[in-house]
């Protein structure tokens, strides 16, 4: 055998047997973050965005989303979909008062979506949110 087809058949052998591990390893860097899309966890903002403002109120693709701290425990979170069960207008959430309130019909929820009162007589609706590193994550209940 030649020395110049040897080199290259052993230079595209080289290449085929490491060809498998490049694939696998650039795969993984293309994956979304893998504990949030293991989970089903979507990330809406920062720890920084929520303790500036006091609440993250994002659209979503599974909804509009507002996440406030517990005022039972301020190290876990408490979020709903800020939609009014009443008739569907947009509850705010007010700090001082620590509820979602419908500028409609004065209905009033707590951090939780639960009526607190007014006319409406569902619960809002609620996600399952927590907090890794410096990211506010939230999914579906
Ligand atoms: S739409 Fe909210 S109280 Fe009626």
């Amino acid at each position: 055998m030649e020395r110049r087809k040897f080199l290259m058949l052993f230079g595209v052998g080289t290449v085929a047997s490491y060809l498998p591990v490049a694939i696998a390893a650039c795969s993984s860097l293309l994956k979304p973050d893998a504990a949030s899309a293991q989970s089903n966890f979507l990330v809406v903002g920062t720890v920084a965005d929520l303790d500036n403002a006091g609440q993250i109120l994002k659209d979503t693709e599974i909804g509009t989303i507002a996440v406030v701290r517990s005022p039972d425990n301020p190290q876990n979170l408490a979020a709903v979909d800020p939609t009014c069960t009443h008739n569907g207008c947009t509850t705010s959430w007010d700090s001082s008062s620590q509820s979602y309130n419908c500028p409609c019909h004065g209905a009033k929820f707590d951090a939780y979506g639960n009526g607190i009162s007014g006319p409406s007589r569902k619960p809002l609706r609620t996600y399952d949110a927590t907090i890794q590193g410096n990211s506010v994550l939230v999914r579906r209940s």
